[in-house]
């Protein structure tokens, strides 16, 4: 019976692909990791597992024969650490013009981060000394500040100690505290990321799929170091880049409603949050914690509401939007295979929650970036299916297929997908557990 469902819906996710071009390409299976960025200039300010290759919008450009002349204009709805933005204004600064790249990010401490490589890349060496400057008084507020008085965050992972030493945590809190004291504006900002980058090395937890894993045998670093460590590799590229006409922004908002509608964008490239398990409020929340975007775990659970349904670890809203509007009945054939296939257990509300939020939320990314898009622009999204259940009740969540599917429904056309890689899980070999490139053109 299980199997006979797992055929039906493999047969189902066959018949969706079957107009597509579907390739595949080990080019870009060191394209779609963040493979490299942590000895590029700006990419490595902070290193986001679940990024891209900093190569990996030149790559897709060069392959479409695509060349930038006079302007580009870059635009990512799930911008995270902002590979795509920083890897747009590299681009357009190789070939001599300028780029207006933007990106929307909702989790508080990525949003900085990205904002913020989006301004060093920009202002390079004009920014340099500025941060010099600023990161002498952090560094004197900081020797002479009196760390006892200062409040631990109200979290749990922090304050366990055997996670994070207690002098560690009280020496990062003095150091936020200091950069908030002395520092303003983007060099504040600079600072920060750097703050947010040694917390991890600072403990004994290490990110590791979606969890926080207790590694008990690490050996902590000295916060102070860690923090002039990565302030050094900071003010370094600031140092050595020469400052461009480019221009960028990051809003602090949502991405499934795109940016303002007079943006015309020739690439908009994303990769959401994947409909498996992973929470990135919960994985990068030491960062978020340190930073104090978060002063109550009430305003994390708050956060977490507003991200994109695309995990079972909570409750979110079941609110449908396309229940209501002119292509339900295409969105409910594409998605009733999958929803047949959910096994009847206790995980089962929150399977068919996942697979109807997350096809609401892709189907509203996609029409809103079909209103920002150029008439002879290009849509790249990367996305990796997942499978869920265990044994014969297995089923696969093919979200390049589904969001190929719904891509169609928003007014794009489906030009090629790029399969970079089969994704393994030892009880299942399934052809379309799989990570992709999908390409877009407007239809
Ligand atoms: C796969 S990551 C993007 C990584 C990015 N391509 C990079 O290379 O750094 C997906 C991002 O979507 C963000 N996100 C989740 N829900 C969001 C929403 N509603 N609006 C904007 N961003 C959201 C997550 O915080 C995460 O940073």
């Amino acid at each position: 019976m299980a199997q006979a469902g797992a055929s039906a819906l493999t047969s189902h996710y066959r018949r969706l692909q079957g107009s597509w071009k579907v390739s595949s390409s080990t080019q870009y299976q060191r394209l779609v990791v963040p493979n490299g960025n942590a000895s590029q200039p700006f990419h490595r300010w902070f290193h986001l597992k679940e990024a891209y290759s900093s190569q990996l919008l030149s790559q897709l450009m060069a392959d479409s024969s695509y060349v930038p002349n006079e302007n580009l204009a870059v635009f990512d709805p799930y911008s995270g650490s902002g590979t795509t933005l920083l890897s747009a204004l590299d681009m357009a600064t190789n070939h001599g013009i300028p780029a207006q790249v933007k990106g929307v990010e909702r989790n508080p401490f990525l949003w900085e981060l990205s904002r913020a490589k989006v301004y060093g890349r920009i202002c390079g060496r004009e920014a340099a000394k500025a941060f010099d400057v600023a990161l002498d008084s952090v560094a004197d507020a900081f020797h002479s500040s009196s760390r006892e008085s200062l409040p631990i965050p109200d979290q749990s992972t922090l304050q366990n100690e055997a996670y994070f030493p207690r002098q560690n945590v009280r020496d990062l809190v003095a150091i936020r505290s200091s950069i908030d004291s002395c520092t303003d504006g983007e060099v504040r900002s600079l600072l920060r990321i750097c703050l947010a980058a040694a917390v991890e090395g600072c403990g004994r937890l290490r990110r590791d799929g979606r969890a926080l894993r207790f590694a008990p045998n690490r050996q902590p670093k000295d916060a102070w170091s860690s923090f002039s460590e990565r302030a050094g590799a900071v003010l370094q590229d600031l140092l050595l880049t020469e400052p461009i006409e480019s221009s960028g922004e990051v809003f602090f908002g949502d991405g499934r409603e795109g940016v303002n509608e007079t943006a015309v964008f020739d690439w908009i490239v994303f990769s959401p949050p994947y409909p498996n398990n992973i929470d990135y409020t919960e994985v990068y929340k030491t960062e978020a914690w340190m930073l104090g975007c978060y002063e109550t775990p009430a305003e994390m659970r708050a956060q977490r509401q507003l991200t994109v349904r695309s995990h079972p670890s909570i409750r979110f809203n079941q609110d449908y939007a396309f229940l209501a509007s002119d292509v339900s009945r295409e969105v409910q054939s594409a998605i009733d295979p999958i929803l047949e296939s959910v096994p009847d257990d206790r995980y089962s509300s929150g399977r068919v929650e996942l697979i109807k939020g997350y096809t609401d939320d892709m189907l509203l990314t996609l029409q809103k970036c079909r209103q920002n898009i150029s008439p002879d622009g290009h849509l790249a999204f990367i996305v990796g299916n997942s499978a869920h259940g265990a044994g014969d009740d297995s089923f696969v969540i093919a979200a390049d297929v589904l969001m190929g599917t719904l891509a169609e429904l928003a007014g794009w056309r489906v030009e090629e997908v790029r399969v970079a890689r089969q994704l393994s899980r030892r009880t299942s070999d399934n052809e379309f557990l799989r990570e992709s490139v999908v390409l877009l053109r407007p239809a």
